[in-house]
């Protein structure tokens, strides 16, 4: 699908977000293996949360969907079934290494999970070594390290492990693991991810404490000790940063997201954009889901370039396509570093983003770890490339908002992967 752009006159309105990607994903995978039903609204209906319910649903799991409210009807932690065929999970790292990690101790069950052939590419090392640490039978291309994975349910065992990598989707395979496991699991080092995983399994009234870097999980003695958890799914903020950064960059712009997961694992993009000079406004703070929530407003912003590395990046890994599009307008330099995991994200978002910013006429230079984006440039008209990544499709339809010129993509259909209504969105808030 071919979309072509021109930036509008003024940009108004308020948006009501979509579900969260990770939490969307999360409530399913373990309402599955709760005892009970529960309802998830607000629930995510991007591609990659769908292929996460297909997958649940070939374990056996009744799951029923009316547009984005989910039902998940949990039958306990040994009640998943052994698939007939392989688990696609499509283009979701988050399905294939969650699910990984739950089917690592489901003893008697055999699965193949894959995906197509960006998700085939990227490493699956970083789950496979510490799951064949407690005891998993995992195999895979390239020694295990690429999909197609096969997981043979085995006898798993706690243990202790010190994360050398910032991956929610690494400490979250080890925790659902752990959950079938014989003894505590305890994670050490690189746990500052997203923490949804741990606030639900809380929630679910799991034996999971989380002190300073460290968190214990120590598995239920009952089957069916989870409870089913129902919840509203809070907004995406991966999903809002792309507004935020229209209407920061736009001359006449005010854009308000309702509703935005505001959990501090979460919130890098604002507190970036906010040390760039955006104006932002957070109003009508409450918690939704067992999570901080609050409305974004963002009206148009002179912006200057930073510094955006260490403790800051996991917290806003997803973002950095379109902040690096924002820093590419800013005032004065932007270097983004310790980034490295870019590289091994749906696309090398540091080859892709370099090569879309240097079309659009920005001065990028790519570096091992991140960019280093000159700033001050005025952007023209280009012919883009989503390379099959949502994110960076969504980044240069913003390009197309606030750049000079026609701006022509490629591959928009990719926006359908986490944000399928991002295209309607787009329109309404024309004027
Ligand atoms: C996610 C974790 C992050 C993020 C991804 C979703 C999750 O990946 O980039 O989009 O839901 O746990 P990593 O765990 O690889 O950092």
């Amino acid at each position: 699908m071919i979309h072509t752009m021109i930036a509008p006159r003024r940009l108004r309105g308020i948006i009501d977000l979509p579900g969260d990607k990770s939490i969307s994903h999360r409530a399913v995978l373990l309402n599955a293996i709760a005892t009970g039903a529960a309802e998830v609204a607000n629930f995510l209906t991007g591609a990659d949360c769908l292929s996460t319910i297909a997958c649940v649903q070939a374990l056996g799991v009744r799951v029923e969907r009316h547009e984005d409210t989910v039902r998940v009807f949990g039958a306990g932690l040994r009640s998943l079934r052994e698939p007939v065929d392989v688990l696609d999970c499509g283009n979701s790292g988050t399905t294939l290494r969650l699910l990984t990690g739950m089917l690592a101790g489901q003893e008697g069950i055999f699965a193949v999970l894959t995906g197509d052939a960006s998700l085939r590419s990227r490493p699956q090392q970083r789950i496979v070594a510490p799951l064949r640490a407690l005891g998993a039978t995992l195999d895979g291309r390239d020694r295990g390290n690429r999909a197609p994975l096969v997981v043979r349910g085995a006898y798993l065992h706690g243990g202790a492990y010190d994360l050398p990598i910032a991956s929610a989707q690494v400490k979250s395979a080890l925790l659902l693991a752990a959950l079938f496991g014989d003894g505590t699991l305890t994670l050490t080092g690189r746990t500052d991810g997203r923490d949804h995983t741990e606030r639900m399994l809380a929630a679910m009234g799991a034996t999971i404490t989380v002190d300073g870097q460290t968190i214990r999980l120590t598995p239920p003695d009952r089957p069916e000790a989870l409870h089913p958890l129902s919840l509203r799914v809070p907004g995406d903020p991966s999903s809002a940063t792309f507004w935020w950064v229209a209407a920061a960059l736009h001359p006449d712009a005010e854009l308000t997201t309702t509703g935005v997961c505001l959990n501090p694992t979460r919130t890098g993009a604002l507190d970036a954009l906010r040390a760039m000079g955006a104006q932002i406004e957070v109003a009508n703070q409450r918690v939704e889901g067992g999570e901080p929530v609050g409305d974004v407003t963002v009206r148009s912003s002179s912006l200057r370039g930073i510094v955006i590395e260490g403790a800051l990046i996991p917290r806003l890994i997803d973002e950095l396509p379109v902040l690096a599009l924002a820093a590419a307008c800013a005032e004065g330099e932007t270097i983004i570093r310790d980034a490295q995991e870019l590289r091994v994200k749906e696309t090398d978002r540091i080859a892709t983003v370099v090569a879309g910013l240097t079309a659009l006429g920005a001065v990028v230079e790519p570096t091992e770890d991140g960019m280093i984006i000159a700033g001050g440039g005025n952007l023209r008209g280009a012919t883009l490339e989503s390379h099959g990544d949502h994110r960076l499709a969504m980044t240069w339809a913003i390009a197309g908002l606030v750049g000079a010129g026609e701006t022509t993509l490629h591959g928009a259909e990719a926006v359908d992967v986490s944000y399928p209504e991002f295209w309607n969105v787009l329109r309404r808030i024309r004027e």
